[in-house]
């Protein structure tokens, strides 16, 4: 839509929690600069919250622009920002807002990762930018550089720590030796993990920031159910001593990466905890941080570091976005759209290459060692490492800690199911698959 030089542009804001705050304020101080930066005023035309009367001290805004009324709001602003989150009823007043000629600024992980593809349709139909910058890692600029920056090469691998109450929980895991249950309960305390933490244990918010990641990246389309996701509510004390026992951290990783199936490029994408060595960038990641790594084939590894969360951080991301759209208006064009041209397959976990660290223990006795090698054989796994431990005060059994070359994942766990089969091995006692290395 065209922009008439010198006219203000008006901001909807859909939404005033932390980051909808947040938002609000920068938008309201930073009022000058924003201008300057964007080429035109951005005039806050009004904030749709379920209760607007109620008292707002921390958002410097003329109390009269809060309202109720989210489906009028978004047909009088040239950027509607929204910060609720969920599905409905954001999905409708987003296709609402670009059937009005607005452009869209969200935070919405899972909106994006499981109904993209009809907010970029609509967006391309109504020509008005779709942005999503603090959909994925909070402030780190992660989507713009893959989108932008990288354009010119070909992304190989995007792998990351994108959940940070996730990453404090196993973090402190590691650090005092205590189990996920005590563990979750003092991120609870601590405000880092929310009373409900389902979303973010069982990997539901990582997943749906892989789906976005890989989308990109490969320019093809996934969506958040085409992520294989396991959560860290598994992963044990033992687990993390056994990370430690090999120089590792467990961490819980969003990865997507192009691999080979049948000579042709596929896609996979899957977010499980792993053993990442000490030495890789990702391990230094601590407490509630994110961080991305990415491997492209010209520019080699790259790494992005910085806060997944909180009121300001993410809405720097939302206002990077916002600037930005604004200086498309202001030129009279659009940022860039969906690029799903590759249209590569996804496939699933069983085609994935990596490797296990697997802990078994066994019988101590004649021809056992033997026995375990050789379903590592029959399901074509080379092993990498062997070691074992025998407990002096018990003399019927020990620990066998094998580490594996890299494999398909389906014959990885076909072994290990062919393993906890076998009579000697008395129990699987830790499988952590090992990336980075
Ligand atoms: N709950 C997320 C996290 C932040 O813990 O990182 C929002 O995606």
């Amino acid at each position: 839509m065209a922009h008439e030089a010198g006219a203000p542009l008006r901001v909807a804001l859909l939404g005033c929690g932390v980051v909808g705050s947040s938002v609000a304020r920068m938008l309201v101080e930073q009022a000058d600069d924003l201008a300057a930066r964007a080429g035109t005023r951005l005039e806050l035309v009004g904030i749709a919250v379920r209760r607007p009367q109620r008292p707002r001290p921390d958002v410097p805004v003329d109390p009269a622009l809060f309202t109720a009324d989210a489906e009028g709001l978004v047909t009088r602003a040239d950027i509607v920002i929204e910060v609720v989150g969920g599905i409905d009823p954001v999905r409708g007043l987003i296709l609402r807002a670009m059937e009005h000629g607005a452009a869209v600024v969200s935070a919405n992980k899972a909106l994006v990762a499981e109904d993209g593809p009809t907010l970029f349709e609509a967006a391309a139909r109504h020509g008005v930018d779709f942005s999503y910058e603090a959909a994925v890692a909070g402030a780190i600029p992660i989507l713009r550089p893959i989108q932008e920056s990288l354009a010119g090469d070909h992304v190989r691998k995007v792998m990351g720590i994108v959940n940070g109450t996730t990453n404090f929980v196993l973090d402190k895991m590691d650090a005092t030796g205590a189990g996920f249950s005590e563990t979750v309960e003092e991120a609870q305390a601590l405000g880092y993990a929310e009373a409900d933490p389902t979303a973010d244990v069982e990997g539901f918010d990582a997943a749906a920031k892989a789906a976005i990641l890989a989308s990109m990246a490969f320019h093809t389309r996934v969506s958040a159910a085409d992520v294989h996701r396991e959560g860290i509510t598994e992963v044990t004390a033992a687990d993390i001593s056994a990370a430690r026992e090999n120089d590792c951290v467990v961490k819980l990783l969003a990865i997507c990466e192009r691999v080979t199936v049948d000579g042709a490029d596929a896609v996979s994408v899957r977010v499980h905890p792993a053993m990442v060595p000490r030495t890789h960038p990702l391990a230094s990641v601590r407490d509630a941080f994110n961080a991305v790594f990415v491997e492209a084939e010209a520019a080699g590894e790259l790494m992005f570091y910085g806060r997944g969360a909180g009121g300001d951080p993410t809405a720097s991301a939302v206002l990077g976005d916002v600037v930005a759209v604004a200086r498309h208006r202001v030129a009279g064009g659009r940022g860039p759209g969906e690029s799903a041209y590759a249209d590569l397959p996804v496939v699933d976990l069983g085609r994935a290459v990596t490797r296990y660290h697997i802990s078994l223990d066994v019988a101590d006795r004649p021809g056992v060692l033997a026995q375990v090698a050789a379903v590592f054989a029959e399901h074509d796994v080379s092993i990498e490492t062997v070691s074992q431990q025998v407990d002096p005060d018990d003399d019927g059994s020990a620990r066998l800690i094998v580490v594996t070359h890299r494999a398909t994942d389906a014959a990885l766990s076909e072994t290990v199911r062919a393993l906890a089969a076998l009579d000697a091995v008395d129990d699987v006692a830790s499988v952590l698959r090992v990336e980075g290395a």
